[in-house]
């Protein structure tokens, strides 16, 4: 048995945990490919120098090499390449890619894989060809289904890896990811990408990846089978790809190709080593041209696992940072093709929203148009358009003078506006930003450059228009145009707690929410507002670094009486009651139902199969995921209800 437990994620991408019987490794990981006739890198510095858990190895040309065959099958693959990581064997398929029709069967290569110890055996899956009609790709992915029932059946107690294929045919992708889903399988590879990016088709790997991806059990690891290279890591990391096989450290070292981040170079067209990995460290391009063959592919050979490996750091650090969106955008500027994909992700971007969370600690930063693609544009934009109710007919717009929070920056124009009798509203990238949910994350927690591209001024200009015409406003000025003879009496605070709770709870729950006497109280530092006390109950609290509020008990019981389920609720099985109401986390195991609205990040509210609230917090996960996943938090508890004086 294998686990897969969800840590830490940003979007798709995951920080995850998973554990095989001889062994767990951190993802996303890469494992290295390791050809048993060519020992470039050693097992056993691969583990212990450079700390790579797992690596991938082929069971068919070990099958195929009499010695090999005979070694492996009488002490084990462990014992025969002196690794104590996970390892996992690919089938032959990859063979018959290259060189054409295999002599094997599917159940010969598991029977084989399954003698020599193999942790993750992989099913004798078709290499759909990117250049393959629909017909014949139906063909080998039913045929690769078939298959890969027929290994189920026999896996016993070897892992088994069910690759998802289907060529570039979204619907084919979908439907074998789907079908495989169902099954008894421990990890997905996504199969026949090698072409795709050997011919830079980043497009279509993006296609076929996300296609993939949604028909997939989401609690299960996703392998990218065939992808190593530094430069895409990012990327396949932000669509939700755990796992990746390289090869090309090897292979390129053969022919002196060395890989960074932003490409490969060939050693004889550089100018300079401006490396200081450990293995270049001290040694500079004249010297490496001039060792021998042997030596010098050696070295490159680490030097490019070290980019690797320094890579996957970097990939870890930013999801941990919530700001993964900026590194995949970063690097896809390396190579044209890969902008191509960055931009063909758009296409996804109502499944990439359902994973994306609703909120993040750090600052969004504006990277280029692409930027304008990430889904905390498209949420801002319906939200601002469904749950909005304008405190005025009449508008003031002001520009963006990039001074944030707005109502800091334009605190005396703002309050001539209001006291004039117009809502003011901030023409920014976002679009129209109103006055009352300019500390919302991200409006406020966002940087963009203060020179504008011409994507940006379209934009907002576009949104703001439609934002006038969704409301119908009757008067629409700016603060040059007016005099300022205004007395009327507003209260700010107000219009934000009640704006910030429709935006996030809605209109309905809203006025659930807030009845009888309101009163705000504000931080005496900062002078925020910190909690909601209505009819003398206190209903919410606001954090200060994202805006958004955190719901009490008393405030989810308003909500629950007023919003029939499922809406915002997570619900949880009888055992875990007790645990949930004493404010301990709700684990997915104990998740019988849920809101398929909710977001990672969302505040929502747990409770019985009567509908009965027992804590508030923040989920973790989406409904599927919480369904999908055997452990690990559902909902991060807050409080529960009976630890509330
Ligand atoms: N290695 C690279 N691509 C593939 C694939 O599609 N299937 C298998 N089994 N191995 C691969
Ligand atoms: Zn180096």
């Amino acid at each position: 048995m294998a686990s897969f437990e969800l840590l830490k994620r940003d979007g798709l991408a995951r920080i995850c945990r998973f554990e095989t019987p001889s062994g767990s490794i951190e993802t996303p990981a890469l494992l290295p490919v390791v050809n048993p006739k060519i020992n470039t890198v050693p097992p056993r510095e691969l583990h212990d120098e450079f700390g790579f858990g797992a690596l991938i190895t082929n069971s068919y040309i070990i099958k195929n090499t009499p010695e090999l065959k005979d070694r492996a099958q009488a002490e084990g693959l462990h014992k025969m390449l002196d690794f104590d990581g996970i390892i996992m064997t690919d089938s032959g398929t990859f063979q018959s890619h290259m060189y054409g029709e295999v002599d094997l069967t599917n159940s010969e290569i598991m029977e084989f894989q399954k003698s020599i110890g193999t942790d993750i055996g992989t099913v004798l899956d078709i290499f759909t060809e990117p250049e393959w009609s629909k017909e014949k790709t139906r063909w080998a992915t039913d045929e690769t289904l078939k298959r890969t029932e027929e290994a189920c059946a026999m896996k016993g107690e070897m892992l088994l890896n069910g690759v998802v294929q289907g060529s570039v045919y979204t619907d084919l992708r979908t439907y074998c990811a789907e079908k495989m889903s169902k099954m008894d399988i421990d990890v997905h590879p996504i199969g026949g990408v090698v072409p795709l990016m050997e011919q830079y088709r980043y497009s279509d790997l993006v296609d076929v990846v996300m296609s993939s991806k949604m028909g997939l059990n989401p609690a299960r690891p996703v392998h990218l089978f065939g992808a190593g290279h530094p430069m895409v890591l990012a990327f396949a990391a932000l669509m939700g790809c755990d796992l990746f096989d390289s090869a090309s450290y090897a292979k390129f070292a053969r022919d002196d190709r060395l890989m960074f981040v932003d490409g490969t170079f060939r050693l004889q067209e550089m100018q300079s080593l401006d490396c200081d990995c450990p293995a270049c460290r001290g040694i500079t391009l004249e010297a490496l041209k001039k060792m021998k063959n042997r030596d010098r592919e050696s070295l490159i050979a680490r030097h490019n696992l070290h980019q690797i490996k320094e890579e996957l750091e970097i990939v870890k650090r930013y999801i941990r940072e919530g700001r993964l969106w900026e590194l995949a955008e970063m690097r896809c500027r390396a190579h044209p093709a890969m902008l191509d994909g960055l931009r063909r992700l758009a296409e996804y971007r109502r499944f990439m929203e359902m994973h994306d969370p609703i909120s993040r600690d750090g600052a969004l930063f504006y990277t280029g148009p692409e930027t304008y693609n990430r889904p905390v544009f498209q949420r801002y934009e319906s939200r601002l358009m469904t749950r909005y109710v304008p405190p005025s007919g009449k508008v003031m717009l002001f520009s963006d003078n990039g001074g944030k929070p707005y109502s800091r920056s334009y605190a005396d124009e703002f309050d001539m506006a209001r006291r004039n009798g117009y809502a003011p509203v901030v023409v920014t990238p976002f679009g129209p930003v109103p006055a009352e949910l300019d500390e919302l994350y991200p409006l406020s927690q966002s940087l963009f450059p203060s020179i504008t591209d011409s994507d940006t001024d379209r934009r907002s200009m576009g949104l703001t228009m439609e934002f006038l015409q969704r409301y119908d406003f009757e008067d629409t000025v700016k603060l040059e145009n007016v005099e300022d003879r205004g007395s009327l009496e507003y209260d700010a605070d107000m219009l934000r707690a009640l704006a910030v709770s429709r935006y996030q709870f809605g209109i309905i729950a809203t006025e659930a929410l807030f009845r009888g006497k309101v009163e705000l109280v504000k931080s005496k530092n900062t002078n925020k507002i910190r909690n909601v006390i209505s009819d003398g109950e206190h209903i919410l609290s606001m954090r200060a670094g994202d805006g958004m509020y955190t719901l009490k008990a008393e405030g989810a019981a308003r909500i629950a009486a007023a919003v029939p389920a499922p809406y915002i609720r997570v619900v949880v099985n009888d055992d875990s009651v007790p645990y949930v109401t004493q404010g301990r986390n709700a684990f997915c195991q104990f998740v019988i139902d849920c809101d398929p609205g909710i977001r990672p990040m969302e505040e929502v509210i747990v409770t019985d199969r009567n509908d009965r609230v027992l804590a508030t917090g923040r989920a973790m996960m989406t409904r599927k995921e919480m369904e999908s996943f055997g452990r690990g938090v559902a909902v991060k508890v807050r409080n529960g209800t009976s630890d509330e004086p």
